[in-house]
């Protein structure tokens, strides 16, 4: 099973160290459950980092409000942004200073998590963020972080690492530690059930790609592929239903929770050649992210068509609920068709129109890049199959081949 250097590290940390699972609430006033886990653990003084839209929208009344009923001295750092930067993080840091706080509550989608889990590792470690970003950074245990996940796709509340830009480099740092996991989070249907269409789309088609990324990656166990299917049959069966309705409660908690598991198997797998190509073209042209997967996704599938039709075929399997063996390839095709349909039902473009012929060099080249660094792909891609795939990306054509 072990055929790379990195399947093999990723093993090998997977047996040394397995990440636990966040406590998590789900449901109707899930985040006000979370809340009062947090204050009867100990924190009084919280900082909530949320965005601007959220907080305006009067999404956070009900939460200040209990807070503030139960006596809790609470900070508001309402700055968060896609793609969060590190001023962001070093403002939300100095808010953390000036309200002395004693936790963080983070609400909003990964860019919020992220930012929040930064900076609740900040405040305790006496380091800049230039030299926190990297592979087990972290000495001093982080502030309590406690997170609401307001989209269902980034899997940021259960995983380890967060993603932070530095504008003077253009680049994205990693900040990788056991000690970024929340200690609890919730998925409040309240919210959820409010969440755009796109916006359920895009996050939906990504925390899928998770969920197939790990259960294809040569660092799988079985406990991971037993996460990674059941997300992928609670995304594929509930994800449209919470698209064409978006006020169904149970759907919006059905795929909530298949995000939950597919970030969780992924944070023990690492992902694969949709998130290396994907994470290059949010780059150049700020697409956003969950979008350039949904994009990608049924390219990659066909570029490992070959490869993975046993993998394939099994999920196909799962869907179905048939147990009988049936014949690999064809149920392999099933499935990958079946994703193009899902894809169809929820409104993902066929195309990405931003992306310039001009750019495939580069964003081959730092895909390839970011793929042997960090992932544990079942088949290598060569800089031309990537070029085949954004070319196909351009002109529309799912059913790209590959030689
Ligand atoms: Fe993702």
């Amino acid at each position: 099973m072990i055929r790379s250097p990195m399947a093999f590290a990723l093993r090998a940390m997977n047996r040394l160290f397995t990440p636990e699972k966040p406590l998590t609430f789900f449901g109707h006033e899930a985040m006000i459950k979370l809340a009062d886990l947090m204050m009867r653990s100990g924190s009084k003084r919280p900082l909530i980092v949320t965005n601007s839209f959220l907080l305006q929208n009067g999404m956070l009344d009900t939460l200040l409000a209990f807070l503030k009923q139960e006596g809790c001295d609470v900070s508001v750092f309402e700055d968060i942004v896609p793609n969060p930067t590190f001023a962001v993080v070093g403002a939300g840091i100095s808010a953390i200073r000036t309200g002395q706080c004693d936790s963080v509550f983070a609400v909003g989608g990964g860019s919020a998590i992220d930012a929040a889990k930064v900076m609740a590792a900040a405040s305790t470690n006496k380091k800049s963020l230039q030299k926190l970003a990297g592979i087990l950074k972290v000495r001093q245990t982080p502030l309590p972080l406690y997170v609401v996940a307001t989209t269902s796709g980034t899997g940021s509340e259960v995983t380890t690492a967060a993603v932070i830009s530095d504008t003077t480099t253009h680049k994205k740092n990693f900040f990788v530690d056991p000690k970024y996991l929340p200690i609890a989070a919730a998925f409040d249907t309240d919210i959820l059930t409010s969440l755009p269409g796109p916006m359920t789309a895009g996050t939906g088609m990504d925390a899928l790609t998770h969920a197939i990324e790990s259960f294809t990656s040569l660092a799988r166990t079985p406990a991971t592929e037993r996460d990674a299917a059941t997300a992928v049959r609670l995304i594929v069966e509930f994800l449209p239903i919470a698209y064409r309705d978006p006020e169904n409660a149970r759907a919006r908690e059905m795929v909530a929770l298949g995000s939950f598991l597919a970030g969780y198997a992924f944070t023990r797998t690492s992902l694969g050649y949709v998130h290396a190509i994907s994470h290059q073209i949010s780059a150049h042209y700020n697409t956003p992210h969950g979008l350039a997967n949904a994009v990608l996704l049924p390219r990659v599938l066909r570029f490992n068509e070959k490869a993975c039709g046993d993998r394939f075929a099994t999920l196909e399997r799962v869907l179905t609920q048939d147990s009988n063996p049936g014949e690999a390839a064809q149920q392999a095709s099933a499935f990958i068709h079946r994703i193009d349909a899902l894809a169809d039902s929820v409104g993902i473009p066929a195309l990405l129109e931003d992306v310039q012929q001009s750019d495939f060099a580069a964003i081959a080249r730092d895909a390839l890049a970011e793929a042997r660094s960090s992932y544990a792909v079942p088949k290598k891609m060569r800089k031309s199959d990537v070029a085949t795939i954004l070319d196909s990306v351009v002109t529309g054509n799912r059913s790209v081949h590959f030689g």
